[in-house]
């Protein structure tokens, strides 16, 4: 399937090929490799889902391009970004995708907040997720490299539906952090009372 997605948007000012390129010097061969998973899980969610195939595979390839910055290359980005200081107290687990959007946006040159959004909420999720951030959540999470245990039934359910796999992740992913006795980010709290437990907020905040 991938051979067969060519870039026509002018979403990214370059080729697959050269986007790959991109990615590749800035990524150890195991992460890359992920990566190509998570684009061709993304390509087949997206299918599935009615979303646009291009912002998939460009979402899917440039998701994790951050991943091995240094902290101080983050810290400087969210001073040069001026974004949320609470940032400041976490690490590259939240930094990779929150901050690491913006990397994408600097230095590759993409600006679609489509594919922006789903780099930034692809670990944490979001109250507010498209279906492009959806797809691009799930493909991390069910992408065939994964041998985590209940992983079939992850793939199982977010091929039935989509936002039920957002839902299944979203639950697992923080009890998982909770017998871990883990810091939880404020962030992936909001997106498990909107999307596991259903609460609809009066007032944004
Ligand atoms: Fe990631
Ligand atoms: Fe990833």
């Amino acid at each position: 399937m991938n051979d067969s997605i060519s870039y026509q948007q002018q979403l990214y000012a370059g080729t697959r090929a050269q986007l790959i390129d991109a990615i590749h010097v800035k990524l150890r061969d195991k992460r890359f490799e992920h990566v190509l998973r998570v684009e061709q899980t993304a390509l087949v969610l997206a299918e599935q889902n009615g979303v646009d195939l291009e912002k998939a595979s460009i979402a899917g390839l440039v998701h994790d391009y951050a991943k091995q910055r240094s902290d101080k290359d983050f810290v400087a980005m969210i001073e040069k970004h001026q974004l949320d200081p609470d940032l400041l107290n976490w690490g590259n687990a939240i930094w990779h995708g929150v901050v690491g959007a913006e990397f994408v946006r600097d230095e590759l040159g993409i600006n679609d907040e489509d594919i922006l959004n789903a780099v930034r909420h692809h670990t944490t999720g979001a109250v507010a997720m498209s279906p492009l951030e959806q797809v691009v959540y799930m493909a991390d999470y069910i992408e065939p490299g994964r041998t985590v245990p209940g992983i079939e039934e992850a793939r199982r359910i977010t091929n039935e539906d989509l936002q039920a796999g957002v839902a299944y992740q979203t639950a697992h992913t923080l009890a998982y952090l909770i017998k871990q006795q883990a810091p939880v980010y404020p962030g992936t709290i909001l997106t498990y009372n909107r999307w596991v437990a259903g609460k609809k907020m009066k007032y944004n905040y």
